[in-house]
């Protein structure tokens, strides 16, 4: 039995956030946030709009883009860490209810920028034991709750939005993920993390921006380098590279670290900018819906995120492709 990825979905916001916002109340400029990290508008969602309600839209579309209904799913994992509520329930079980399913093994799972390609490890696991036959994963960020908007050097990188995928049971080996390596180093968690919960300056997001900044390049190129071996593939054998979208000075030293061609790279990042966990699925979402990801094109996934964390997948996209 092997895993097959047969259907993506996504919400975004509809408010739009321009870096002109920033410039107004902080000392910082649009050249500035565009030159150092591509980004020129992110999403964000309403007040009372949280990750499971923006998850539980990403999910619907997901499930009728594989022609199911929520009682063909057997299992729901969310990835994210700005979550409805702090300790439980989890907010896969808040978007189980807003689906409508009871009965059903729902989890979050922790992992940051890297959370969608952990969950992916974790739904192939299931489905590749016998366990479950069709998993939904969400990643799903109110990431801009997470953000002091006294800090100008992280506040103006992330923004709200949800991204899921069904990934089903299969024999036909066409359909299935290739391969996936998930890792942490937690000797590096202070180099991005979230001191504290409940109020005060400790709830919002603490980063070491330039050394993150090589941190990443370095893991997501040697992660890739690392799994195209393993696999006995090249880059050419890759019709979308799809990185966690942080910053597009990142995804350039990457991209040409690695050889990749414009036409094989997916960024997003200069409209939705940095969405943790969320960033991936809506990534490949975007290719989707605008017809350029097609059915049985081979995706190299790579992320990377607070623990740290990272982790890449190589899969065949089994959906079907949409009509353009
Ligand atoms: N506007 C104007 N100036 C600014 C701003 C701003 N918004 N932010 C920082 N600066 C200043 C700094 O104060 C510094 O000034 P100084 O030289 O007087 O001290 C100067 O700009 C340079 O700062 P750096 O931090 O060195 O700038 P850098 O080019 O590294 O860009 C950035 C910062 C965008 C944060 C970049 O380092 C980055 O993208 N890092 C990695 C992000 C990432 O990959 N995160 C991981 C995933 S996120 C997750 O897992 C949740």
């Amino acid at each position: 039995m092997y895993a097959s990825l047969i259907s993506i979905g996504a919400y975004v916001p509809n408010e739009i956030r321009t870096n002109q916002w920033f410039a107004d109340r902080m000392d910082t400029t649009d050249e500035w946030i565009t030159k150092r990290t591509g980004i020129s508008t992110r999403r964000i969602s309403k007040k009372d709009e949280l990750a499971s309600d923006m998850g539980a839209e990403a999910s619907r579309l997901a499930i009728s883009r594989a022609n199911m209904t929520i009682d063909d799913i057997d299992m729901i994992i969310c990835a994210t860490i700005s979550p409805d509520y702090y300790c439980m329930p989890s907010t896969a079980c808040v978007i189980a209810d807003k689906l409508g399913r009871k009965n059903i093994m729902a989890m979050d799972i922790s992992a940051a920028c890297t959370g969608f390609v952990y969950a992916l490890s974790v739904a192939r696991a299931f489905i590749e034991s016998g366990t479950k036959q069709n998993v939904l994963i969400v990643g799903s960020e109110k990431a801009t709750q997470l953000m002091d908007y006294d800090d100008r050097t992280i506040c103006p990188l992330f923004g709200d939005g949800a991204g899921a995928a069904v990934i089903s049971a299969t024999d036909d080996k066409t359909d299935a993920i290739v391969d996936i390596n998930c890792s942490s180093d937690g000797g590096l968690q202070e180099l991005l993390l979230t001191p504290g919960i409940g109020s005060g300056e400790k709830q919002y997001m603490q980063m070491k921006g330039n050394e993150t900044f090589k941190v990443a390049v370095r893991t997501l190129t040697n992660d890739v380098k690392m799994i195209l071996a393993k696999n006995n593939l090249t880059t050419k054998d890759i019709d979308h590279f799809v990185p966690h979208q942080a910053n597009y000075r990142i995804l350039k030293a990457v991209g040409e670290n690695l050889g990749f061609d414009d036409s094989q790279k997916v960024i997003t990042v200069h409209k939705y900018g940095n969405t943790s966990s969320a960033s991936i699925p809506m990534a490949i979402n975007d290719i989707y819906e605008s017809g350029r990801l097609k059915q049985g094109d081979t995706l190299l996934l790579d992320a990377f995120g607070g623990g740290l964390t990272w982790g890449s997948a190589v899969l065949n996209f089994a959906g079907k492709t949409i009509d353009k």
